[in-house]
């Protein structure tokens, strides 16, 4: 049927049944509507006014205007709920007209002393969907004399469609969100599953790793935000997973992003999330890591790489606690507790001015040094022993131990790449070595087998192993015999793979006697 000769009215009813039949996405149909709805009420403005739940006022995100730049304006609107028409119409639910604004006291005249449009008359009907109050729709000034109460029946019929459109495509949103948001979780969760089964324990017994453990728990006790600083394989993110696993935030989510890794403006989206269609190829609704990680821990790794315009945004969201997605105006709270990690100087970053002050002190409030693995090499042995025992059963090989010289090498050489390099270096020579053979200097890289070649001369020479580095130092005897203990007694630990009873019988004192000094020693 054709409705073209019916009443203009029924027309409009009938352009815009169409239209919702179409399913246009809601960004494009409601400007539609407010356009439709002002040409045929003859009025010069037509606006929807949402309700912002978490400020408490509205706002205007669909409007169409005799005057385009009026419409500008409104963008940026609020609208108080307890003083204006609008909102009075939202709380008691009922479409009303006002011929004469001016002599309402309801009237808010914020909006006509920044629009420079002096609001005479006025219908407006309350989007209500489900019983949720949502918004309001309303028209003003119709443009030969007032409006007519059948202008207000087509408004409060048209609020009703509008009112179960927004609530749908609200709906859709949500569960696209959680959706996204749990897909992401499960990811994470699996990907913490994995590890935690590899890394349950951060293993150190040395003094230095002792300190870090301590820090850990007092960090894990608080939300206080946390910097871990340390050299590249040194551990710092099995320090924030530590400080997550014993925090009140350990049922919730763990998320590593490393800020080095993106660009400017996949960074930002990565984080804050982006609406649909907010750059080339986000081609859905993505939450970001903020939203990803709620209730739990976002580590941001190589902080100090972060580009200084999303350092400006960070620290905004750190100050207020809410994000922005890309491509939305409006911000959303959010419950993350951040810890940041690097591996330069972030101070020396905010002297050269690359890093800026004010967010360095919100990050660092608490930091964590992780020394490098040569400032305490007290701990390789027993690393090495588990590293050996999780890649002899990962290649089903029995290799049993790791001989004497391959680990006084190890002990010795200077890991610039830390734990991550250590572990990788057995891992290689486990693959190197053949079924029931134990690890040999033959096994291990070269560089690293090289620096147990020195011991082995000098050990051939009757010279201490250890002595060569306490020369040229002065430092009193009792200190001096203490830390030459210290080390013997690391290296018969290292001998026997971390076994202290076969060490205390090759030390000659009893196993209790051992345990007391390895602690004596730790609390030192
Ligand atoms: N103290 C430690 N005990 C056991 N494994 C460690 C330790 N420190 C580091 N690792 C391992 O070394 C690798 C590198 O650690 P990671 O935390 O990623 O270092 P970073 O973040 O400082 O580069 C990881 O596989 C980690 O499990
Ligand atoms: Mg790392």
């Amino acid at each position: 049927m054709e409705p073209a000769s019916r009443d203009p009215r029924t027309r409009v009813l009938y352009d815009l049944a169409r239209e919702f039949a179409a399913q246009l996405e809601l960004g494009q149909l409601l400007p539609l509507i407010t356009a439709k709805c002002r040409e045929v009420l003859d009025a010069e403005g037509v606006a929807i006014l949402l309700l912002d739940r978490e400020r408490g006022d509205l706002y205007f995100p669909y409007y169409s205007q005799r005057d385009p730049e009026v419409g500008a304006k409104l963008a940026a609107q609020r609208v108080p709920i307890d003083r204006s028409f609008a909102g009075s119409v939202l709380k008691s639910a009922r479409a009303e007209r006002v011929d004469d604004l001016a002599g309402d006291p309801r009237h808010y005249r914020g909006v006509d002393r920044s629009t420079g449009v002096t609001t005479q008359s006025m219908l407006a009907a309350p989007l209500i969907a489900r019983g949720e109050p949502m918004g309001v729709i309303e028209a003003i000034n119709h443009l030969d004399g007032p409006f007519k109460d059948e202008d207000l029946s087509l408004l409060e019929s048209l609020a009703e469609v509008i009112a179960i459109a927004l609530s749908n495509a609200d709906r859709f949103a949500q569960i696209q969100t959680s959706e996204q948001v749990l897909r992401r979780q499960v990811g994470a969760l699996r990907s913490d599953l994995v590890k935690l089964d590899l890394e349950r324990e951060i293993i150190g017994t040395s003094p230095a790793m002792a300190q870090v453990l301590s820090l850990i728990a007092s960090a894990a006790a608080s939300s206080i935000r946390v910097l871990i600083e340390g050299e590249t394989g040194a551990g710092k993110e099995l320090v924030a997973r530590a400080i997550h696993r014993a925090s009140n935030r350990a049922g919730g989510p763990f998320i590593a992003v490393n800020c080095a890794a993106f660009t400017e403006t996949l960074l930002e989206s990565e984080l804050f999330g982006h609406r649909r269609g907010a750059f080339t190829g986000a081609s859905s609704d993505e939450p970001g890591v903020f939203r990803a990680a709620s209730g739990g821990v976002i580590l941001l790794d190589e902080v100090g790489e972060m580009p200084s315009p999303m350092q400006a945004k960070l620290l905004r969201v750190l100050q207020e606690g809410e994000i922005t997605p890309v491509g939305e105006s409006r911000p959303q709270k959010v419950d993350v507790r951040v810890l940041s990690a690097t591996n330069r100087g972030l101070r020396a970053a905010v002297e050269a001015k690359t890093f800026r002050e004010d967010l360095y002190h919100r990050l660092a409030v608490f930091p964590i040094r992780v020394p490098p693995l040569r400032d305490r090499r007290e701990d390789i042995p027993l690393l090495a022993s588990r590293f050996l025992a999780r890649y002899s059963q990962e290649s089903g090989k029995r290799i049993g131990r790791i001989e004497a010289d391959a680990l006084d090498a190890l002990v010795r050489f200077n890991w610039p790449g830390n734990v991550r390099q250590l572990q990788n270096e057995i891992e290689r020579a486990v693959a190197l070595a053949a079924d029931g053979q134990s690890i040999a200097c033959s096994h291990l890289w070269a560089a690293v087998a090289g620096s147990a070649e020195k011991i082995a001369t000098r050990d051939a020479a009757g010279a201490s192993p250890s002595l060569d580095d306490l020369e040229g130092q002065s430092q009193p005897l009792a200190q001096a015999t203490a830390e030459f203990q210290r080390r013997y007694i690391a290296s018969v630990l290292a001998r026997t793979g971390g076994k202290v009873t076969q060490a205390a019988h090759l030390l000659g004192i009893s196993r209790v006697a051992l345990h007391k000094r390895i602690k004596q020693q730790t609390a030192g």
